[in-house]
């Protein structure tokens, strides 16, 4: 089943709660929650403080990205804030075993993320522990950014390999979805739709996260009318 991750990055921060409210009002099942420090990637954002502020505001699930350096120094304070997932950069963890172990020991749900330039092939060994791979399709920093086609294909090469490997990780994609690129990613096999500027841009988040949804459900009943053919 596919499902819409509205990213509060786009969302307006003076009425975060509210704009929370809003996209799960618009069938929004996760929120997206971006953490940036301005060293892996060139922008600042938030942390665990704004996870706890918000955490009161909405009974859905938390998926914090980490875009920091050293992200096992924090992952205790994303648990205590109120994260239910957590998503590593395969490029900071200079031991991605133990950082994603660390995050379920802290009784929440390992992700791994990798940039455009990162290959799927590099996270083999650990896919059979992860809940979630999620595939960047932007150089992560900013929202808004053009989708990258070329991720499409690394998204269809985890889903044969989840085939392959008998796994159940589940497949998230981030950077530039909206209604004109979520049929490709749905199609390609994408599960966890992160949207920002599309949820949180003109027309209101709530219409936003509908049409949205919509689109992402056409697709993917397209693609189960193709399976039984
Ligand atoms: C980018 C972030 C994204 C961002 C996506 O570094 O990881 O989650 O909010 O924004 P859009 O949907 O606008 O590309
Ligand atoms: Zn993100």
């Amino acid at each position: 089943m596919v499902e819409l991750l509205p990213s509060i990055l786009s969302s307006d921060f003076a009425h975060l709660a509210d704009d929370v409210a809003a996209a799960e009002r618009g069938g929004g099942t996760v929120i997206h929650v971006d953490v940036m420090d301005g060293h892996f990637v060139p922008n600042i954002t938030f942390g665990p403080p704004v996870v706890k502020a918000i955490r009161p505001f909405t009974k859905l699930p938390l998926d914090c990205h980490l875009m920091i350096e050293n992200p096992d120094a924090f992952i205790a304070d994303f648990a205590a804030a109120g994260a239910d997932m957590i998503s590593v950069h395969q490029e900071v963890c200079r031991h991605l075993h133990r950082s994603l172990q660390l995050i379920a020991d802290h009784g929440m749900k390992p992700g791994v993320v990798i940039n455009p330039g990162t290959p799927v092939d590099s996270l083999i060994e650990v896919l059979p522990m992860v809940h979630h791979v999620l595939v960047m399709s932007v150089n992560p920093g900013f929202g808004g950014q053009k989708f990258l086609p070329f991720s499409l294909e690394k998204m269809a090469y985890l889903s044969e390999l989840r085939h392959e490997m008998h796994l159940n990780f589940r497949i998230e994609v981030d950077g530039g979805v909206g209604h004109d690129t979520v049929a490709q990613v749905v199609e390609a096999g994408a599960e966890m739709l992160v949207a920002g500027s599309a949820i949180f841009g003109p027309g209101g988040a709530e219409a936003n996260a509908k049409s949205f949804l919509e689109a992402a459900r056409a697709a993917e009943a397209r693609m189960e009318e193709e399976d039984e053919e």
